[in-house]
């Protein structure tokens, strides 16, 4: 099966282009650039059997103010990326966030709760999953063939292209540099290993499961101050490490946020499917960045 993964150099299409390996087809936006319909023809060319489409504008506070270019590349590169996998009869496959929620239920939502996003960025990653739930098709009496994967607050080895790191790696460094560190309690996420998404999404479609919305979040949840405690804690610098709880309000960023985004995988969960949890999701990946030893846990 051959995969093409779309923003093959971002955190998790890295993680993507290890898993699939030898049935990767990795592009950059070098090859491609998703808000440019020309540039997807050589997709038509290369013929993958699933396009991943990782390609994404994901600085959620600068959304705010850009919001035209969020939008080219997260709902108008959704629409080209659809258009193309008809064109070649692809299996669309778009990337989305938990942040399509408001976080008002207050308890973690599922697939087919209704989104209502409350930031710029959300309603743009809404609008990619409409464009690719509506124009995946190509026939209108053939099913239409796409699968929109939710994922959560992601951290992995390459860092966010687009946020210049990850979370985990911003803490380690204040830490390092003796910076005060002052973390939210109030907002509640699943905390996710990009490599779990990638190794998961490659034994998800090995099965081919029904058309559709799928959650992939590394199980459990937990608040941001409580992530960056055990972040400390499994490197063993909890001691020496000083956290502040703040409310999401002392922040003052740009774009509101959820306050409850976490994702339930039960989709993933009636395939026989299961996430690990996000602890030791965490753990490993502190192993592979060789901030410290051990050994690691089945991946
Ligand atoms: N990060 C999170 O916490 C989070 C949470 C939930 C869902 N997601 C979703 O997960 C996906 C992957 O996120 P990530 O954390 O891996 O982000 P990332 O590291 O910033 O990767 C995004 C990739 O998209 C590429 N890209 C940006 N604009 C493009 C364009 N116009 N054409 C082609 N490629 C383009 C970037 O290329 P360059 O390197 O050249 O800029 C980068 O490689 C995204 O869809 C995001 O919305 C992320």
């Amino acid at each position: 099966m051959k995969v093409a993964v779309i923003g093959a150099s971002g955190q998790l299409g890295s993680d993507l282009v290890k898993a699939f390996g030898e049935d990767a087809i990795p592009l950059t936006r070098r090859d491609l650039d998703v808000t440019d319909a020309a540039s997807l023809n050589i997709l038509k060319e290369l013929e993958p059997e699933v396009i991943i489409n990782t390609a994404a504008y994901v600085r959620v506070d600068d959304a705010e103010v850009e919001v035209e270019k969020a939008f080219r590349v997260n709902a108008i590169g959704a629409f080209n990326v659809a258009k193309v996998c008809n064109e070649i009869n692809a299996v669309n496959v778009y990337i989305s966030t938990d942040y399509v929620f408001d976080g008002a239920k207050g308890e973690p939502y599922e697939e087919d709760d209704v989104p209502n996003p409350i930031n710029v960025y959300g309603l743009s990653k809404y609008t990619g999953e409409l464009f690719t739930r509506n124009f995946s098709f190509k026939k209108k009496t053939l099913p239409k063939k796409y699968y929109v994967i939710r994922s959560s607050s992601l951290y992995g080895k390459a860092g966010s292209s687009g946020k210049g790191g990850n979370f985990v790696e911003f803490m380690i460094q204040k830490a390092k540099n003796g910076e005060e560190i002052k973390v939210v309690k109030d907002q509640f996420m699943s905390p996710t290993y990009t490599k779990d998404v990638a190794v998961m999404l490659k034994r998800f479609l090995a099965i081919t499961p029904e058309f559709g919305f799928y959650h992939i979040a590394n199980e459990g949840y937990c608040n941001w101050y409580d992530f960056t405690k055990e972040i400390f804690n499994v490197l063993g610098w909890d001691a020496k490490i000083q956290i502040t709880p703040i409310k999401s309000s002392e922040l003052k960023k740009l774009a509101r946020r959820p306050i409850f985004s976490v994702l339930k995988n039960n989709k993933l969960d009636d395939l026989g499917l299961r996430m690990r949890d996000w602890k030791e999701a965490l753990r490993d990946y502190l192993i592979e960045k060789g901030w410290m030893r051990g050994r690691k846990a089945r991946g």
